[in-house]
């Protein structure tokens, strides 16, 4: 069960949670003076000191200087930490500490570690959780900002850990609309019928398998006093599910993740709904695309060549490069709102899973440097990290047909590049591609992360908007 901090000046707790960055400060915090000392003849022993006693928990939580990523990151880790050890051994819990950063970073990582995805157990009285309340001792702490990045963070991982027995395209589109209800934004669902007239040839052929209709939802958060003239686009990748398609994934277990291939889209619908519940200053627009990828009767096949929504023709190599299919589509869409910026993020390659694993995103793009070097910044900051890689137009080479303008493969190596400059062709703004498939979704738990879902991109993107919403910074 998620929990989430508040304010109170009067907490009742009997347990006690402090970050403290030098010995000398610890009796500055805890008046109980044995439980100071015994706190302080201890504080060489490690990061976290539990004293357990008759009235209940105290907890010393050693922090470093906040001004690197890493000491800030130790902070969330502890927080999760924290979470796992005290979570069914107390009702309630008060975090003290010496300045509000620390408490914001604390209860991040705290509230993000309570997230479960519970749905489907019949037998709800399993969950050992017994923590509901958790407090924080400082008015001043941004709890607001936390809560609603966490918010947005959590709802991202739900939509990413329901099967495509639930989440089918206009499912999700469904709890999109339902989510956006009184948040100020703005949603239009463009059925089959209309992704039809558009003639979205992308799209429309990665679901040419299912039996279930695609659809294009587009989210706009347009606040009356934004900063921006011209709109930032999002696009999201959501395939609800990556069977491969007729270019079948070859073993069976590549595909038991593969509901997680709209991350990109969950990515940007909950960055969406962050911004709004943040009410930054400016003006967004989230596409999001949306199909299952089967091998049904009438899939579309290797050596097929479609026109795309923009009027280029791509040959069809694979159907399992699905993802560059359907985003193609929603990038040249983009091009109607001539917007200052487009960022699409996606679980596009095994290619960059390979090239650096879960703990970062690859990003490119030909946006100026500046932009790329600020999305880098917020990947330290949130650490929901990327790492950019070369975006030079010889990779693009390959990405050329002898029968058709392009085609959906590339050659063995540098996957997620070639990828990338695919994507570039249909995009007429400057351009950040985010691929995500690494991070998007963990087998084994990692900290404040968890298992399946992360929520990749949600706290990477809510903190660059936020930085270009203050100009820059
Ligand atoms: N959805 C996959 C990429 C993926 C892999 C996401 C691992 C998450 C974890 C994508 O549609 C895909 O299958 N890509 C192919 C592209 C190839 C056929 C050019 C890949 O990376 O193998
Ligand atoms: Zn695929
Ligand atoms: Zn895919």
């Amino acid at each position: 069960m998620l929990v989430q901090a508040k304010y109170s000046s009067k907490a009742s707790s009997v347990n006690q949670i402090y970050l403290v960055s030098s010995k000398s400060k610890i009796k500055n915090f805890i008046e109980d003076k044995a439980v100071a000392a015994h706190f302080e003849s201890k504080w060489k022993e490690g990061t976290i000191t539990t004293l357990d006693s008759i009235s209940g928990k105290t907890i010393l939580v050693k922090i470093e200087k906040l001004d690197q990523p890493k000491n800030k990151e130790a902070v969330r880790k502890a927080g999760a930490t924290i979470f796992k050890q005290i979570q069914s051994s107390c009702k309630d819990v008060i975090i003290n500490a010496e300045n509000d950063l620390a408490i914001e970073l604390f209860c991040e990582g705290f509230s993000l570690a309570s997230y479960s995805f519970t749905k489907y157990f019949t037998d709800k009285s399993k969950q050992k959780q017994t923590l509901k309340d958790v407090y924080v001792a400082s008015k001043s702490a941004d709890l607001k900002r936390i809560n609603s990045i966490v918010d947005a963070t959590v709802w991202s991982r739900d939509l990413v850990n329901e099967p495509v027995s639930y989440l089918t395209a206009e499912k999700l589109a469904e709890e999109i609309l339902k989510k956006a209800e009184n948040t100020g934004l703005k949603v239009e669902v463009l059925t089959k019928q209309k992704i039809k007239s558009l003639k979205m040839g992308g799209l429309l052929a990665v679901n040419k398998g299912s039996i279930d209709p695609p659809t294009f939802t587009i989210i706009e958060w347009k606040n009356k006093k934004a900063v921006n003239k011209k709109p930032i686009v999002l696009v999201g990748k959501g395939v609800v599910y990556d069977t491969g398609g007729l270019s079948l994934k070859p073993t069976a277990n590549s595909m038991d993740m593969m509901k997680c291939d709209m991350g990109g889209a969950a990515a940007m619908a909950g960055t969406m709904m962050g911004i709004a519940a943040l009410n930054l200053p400016l003006h967004v627009i989230a596409l999001i695309p949306a199909t299952d990828n089967r091998p049904g009767g009438n899939a579309y096949a290797p050596g097929d060549v479609i026109t795309m929504f923009n009027g280029t023709t791509v040959e069809v190599l694979n159907t399992d490069a699905e993802g560059r299919m359907i985003l193609a589509d929603a990038l040249a869409y983009s091009n109607k709102y001539n917007p200052e910026l487009v960022i699409d993020a996606a679980t596009l390659t095994g290619a960059a899973v390979r090239a650096i694993g879960t703990f970062a995103s690859c990003v490119m793009g030909n946006a100026p440097q500046k932009e790329i070097d600020l999305m880098i910044e917020s990947g330290m900051d949130t650490y929901d990290r990327v790492v950019q890689l070369p975006f030079w137009d010889d990779y693009f080479e390959e990405m050329k047909s002898k029968i058709a303008d392009l085609k959906n493969l590339g050659g063995p190596y540098a996957g997620m590049i070639t990828a990338g400059k695919f994507l570039e062709h249909f995009t007429d703004s400057p351009y950040i591609h985010i691929d995500i498939a690494g991070p998007a979704y963990l087998t084994s738990e990692d900290s404040y992360r968890g298992t399946g879902g992360t929520g990749a991109g949600v706290r990477l993107l809510i903190d660059f908007l936020t930085k270009k919403a203050n100009g820059g910074k």
